[in-house]
């Protein structure tokens, strides 16, 4: 059996490199000893690739081949009925359930709901007045999160999910995703503990809702209630397993599109040609949602900005089954990652890859193991179509109606949030009516 690759000693120094700056880590790692290498992080060893070749028999190989990266440590924060963490016959039926309501015609619905949250985010703020991009973005995914996921239809409703789904974000600390020795309890005070009070909070409240919705869940078209019901295949899931898969969707679904969101306005704002010609569209189009998500520029900023800013850097497994990679047989029980913050940077793929050019997807098409922000093969992000389709939206609606100026001097550079990264002053920004 070939050895596995070489790669950096250390399990504390790479653990933290990859908290703390992952695409350093992973390039300096290529450089030194190849691609894939060996990285050896406190949730076991991963071998990494950038390599296309590589990346795409990682998405091609049976779904069989692999188990969920670090699973055990997971569940203790995301709860065994989350799709992240479900695997086999389970996960492909999940999937069922979750993806149509997410795809095609109900987009149209959401739409609206994107534009309008969008509209009343911006117009909270005064003419003059400063926020960052983090701020408006977290509020436009968590609000359409809240009224198309869990269809929050009231503000008191919306008020109190908000309010409580922040305190989980803000208590999923990354150490405790990064290292199950961190996860203990202590009399409720450990990180542990105040996450789980926090997440238990949250369900008791969709306990409540879903209460009072009662025999409406039948006829409701948020996905909530889309989930909550039986089906011809199956009976209606017990309440822990929903809340599970709820949580995931809210978690994995609002976060990374705020981020995006601050990232597509830092790069337009840097490139003043892009955002004149995104305007000069806009301007001429009838500013519906749906002309919007269609517009292929706005499709590409959005490639752009998520191809420069992965907001999950790689996306990893756990081999279950014998698996070569690039002349290595890597043992079961090993982990692999494939890094689109490697990938991304290409210059073998992308000219200039450093470089903010949404002219390259307009030009082509890349192959989903040259561009995979959403990840790939049987567990590709399965919110992928409706955060390209809220991406699109919420940054056609802003521009069009608000000036914004950038505030941030410096170059704005990835910091680690929880699993995703995020920009490290958040992009501030001042905001003017348009006239
Ligand atoms: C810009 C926004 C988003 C980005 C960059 C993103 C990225 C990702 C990535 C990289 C994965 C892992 C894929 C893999 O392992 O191959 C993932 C999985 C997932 N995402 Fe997203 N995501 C985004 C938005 C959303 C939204 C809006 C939702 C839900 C409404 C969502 C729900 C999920 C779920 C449930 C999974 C697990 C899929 C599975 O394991 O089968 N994501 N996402």
């Amino acid at each position: 059996m070939t050895p596995l690759p070489p790669g950096p000693d250390g399990v504390v120094r790479s653990t933290w490199g990859i908290i703390r700056d992952p695409r350093g880590f992973f390039e300096k790692s290529v450089s030194r000893y190849g691609d894939p290498f060996l990285m050896r992080a406190m949730n076991g060893p991963v071998v990494v690739t950038g390599k296309p070749v590589f990346v795409e028999q990682i998405f091609r190989a049976s779904p069989d081949t692999f188990s969920v990266f670090a699973r055990d440590a997971l569940i203790p924060l995301l709860g065994a009925g989350s799709l992240l963490l479900m695997e086999g016959t389970r996960h492909r039926a999940e999937r069922k359930r979750i993806a149509p309501p997410l795809h095609g015609s109900c987009m149209r619905t959401y739409g609206n709901e994107m534009q309008e949250t969008a509209q009343n985010a911006i117009a909270h703020y005064e003419s003059g007045a400063n926020f960052t991009g983090l701020q408006i973005g977290t509020d436009i995914s968590l609000n359409v999160i809240l009224k198309t996921i869990l269809g929050a239809d009231t503000a008191p409703l919306l008020s109190e999910f908000r309010h409580l789904t922040r305190k989980v974000l803000s208590r999923s600390w990354p150490i405790l995703f990064f290292s199950p020795k961190t996860q203990f309890g202590f009399w409720g005070l450990s990180p542990l503990d105040r996450l789980r009070s926090a997440q238990e909070q949250l369900r008791e409240k969709l306990r409540a809702e879903l209460n009072r919705r009662g025999d409406q869940i039948n006829h409701r078209d948020d996905l909530l209630s889309i989930l909550a019901r039986s089906t011809d295949d199956a009976p209606a899931p017990d309440f822990e397993d929903l809340a599970d898969s709820i949580g995931t969707l809210m978690f994995a679904g609002h976060e990374t599109t705020a981020v995006s969101i601050a990232w597509a306005f830092y790069h337009l704002l840097r490139h003043p040609v892009w955002l004149n010609r995104l305007r000069e569209e806009l301007d001429a189009s009838d500013q519906q949602a749906e002309t919007y998500a269609a517009m292929p520029l706005l499709k590409a900023i959005v490639q752009e900005t998520l191809r420069l800013n992965p907001i999950v850097t790689e996306v990893l497994r756990i081999v279950r089954e014998p698996f070569e990679l690039g002349g290595y047989d890597i043992p079961v029980g090993h982990g692999v990652a494939a890094a689109s913050c490697l990938t991304h940077y290409d210059a073998d793929i992308y000219e200039s890859p450093n470089e903010f050019n949404p002219q390259r997807f307009l030009d082509r098409t890349y192959t989903p193991s040259e561009y995979y922000p959403f990840g790939g093969g049987n567990r590709r992000c399965v919110g992928a179509a409706f955060a390209t389709y809220e991406l699109a939206v919420v940054l056609g609606t802003i521009l069009h109606s608000h000036e914004l100026e950038l505030l941030d001097q410096r170059e704005v550079v990835p910091v680690r949030r929880n699993i995703t990264m995020g920009p490290s002053t958040g992009v501030r920004l001042r905001v003017r009516k348009r006239r």
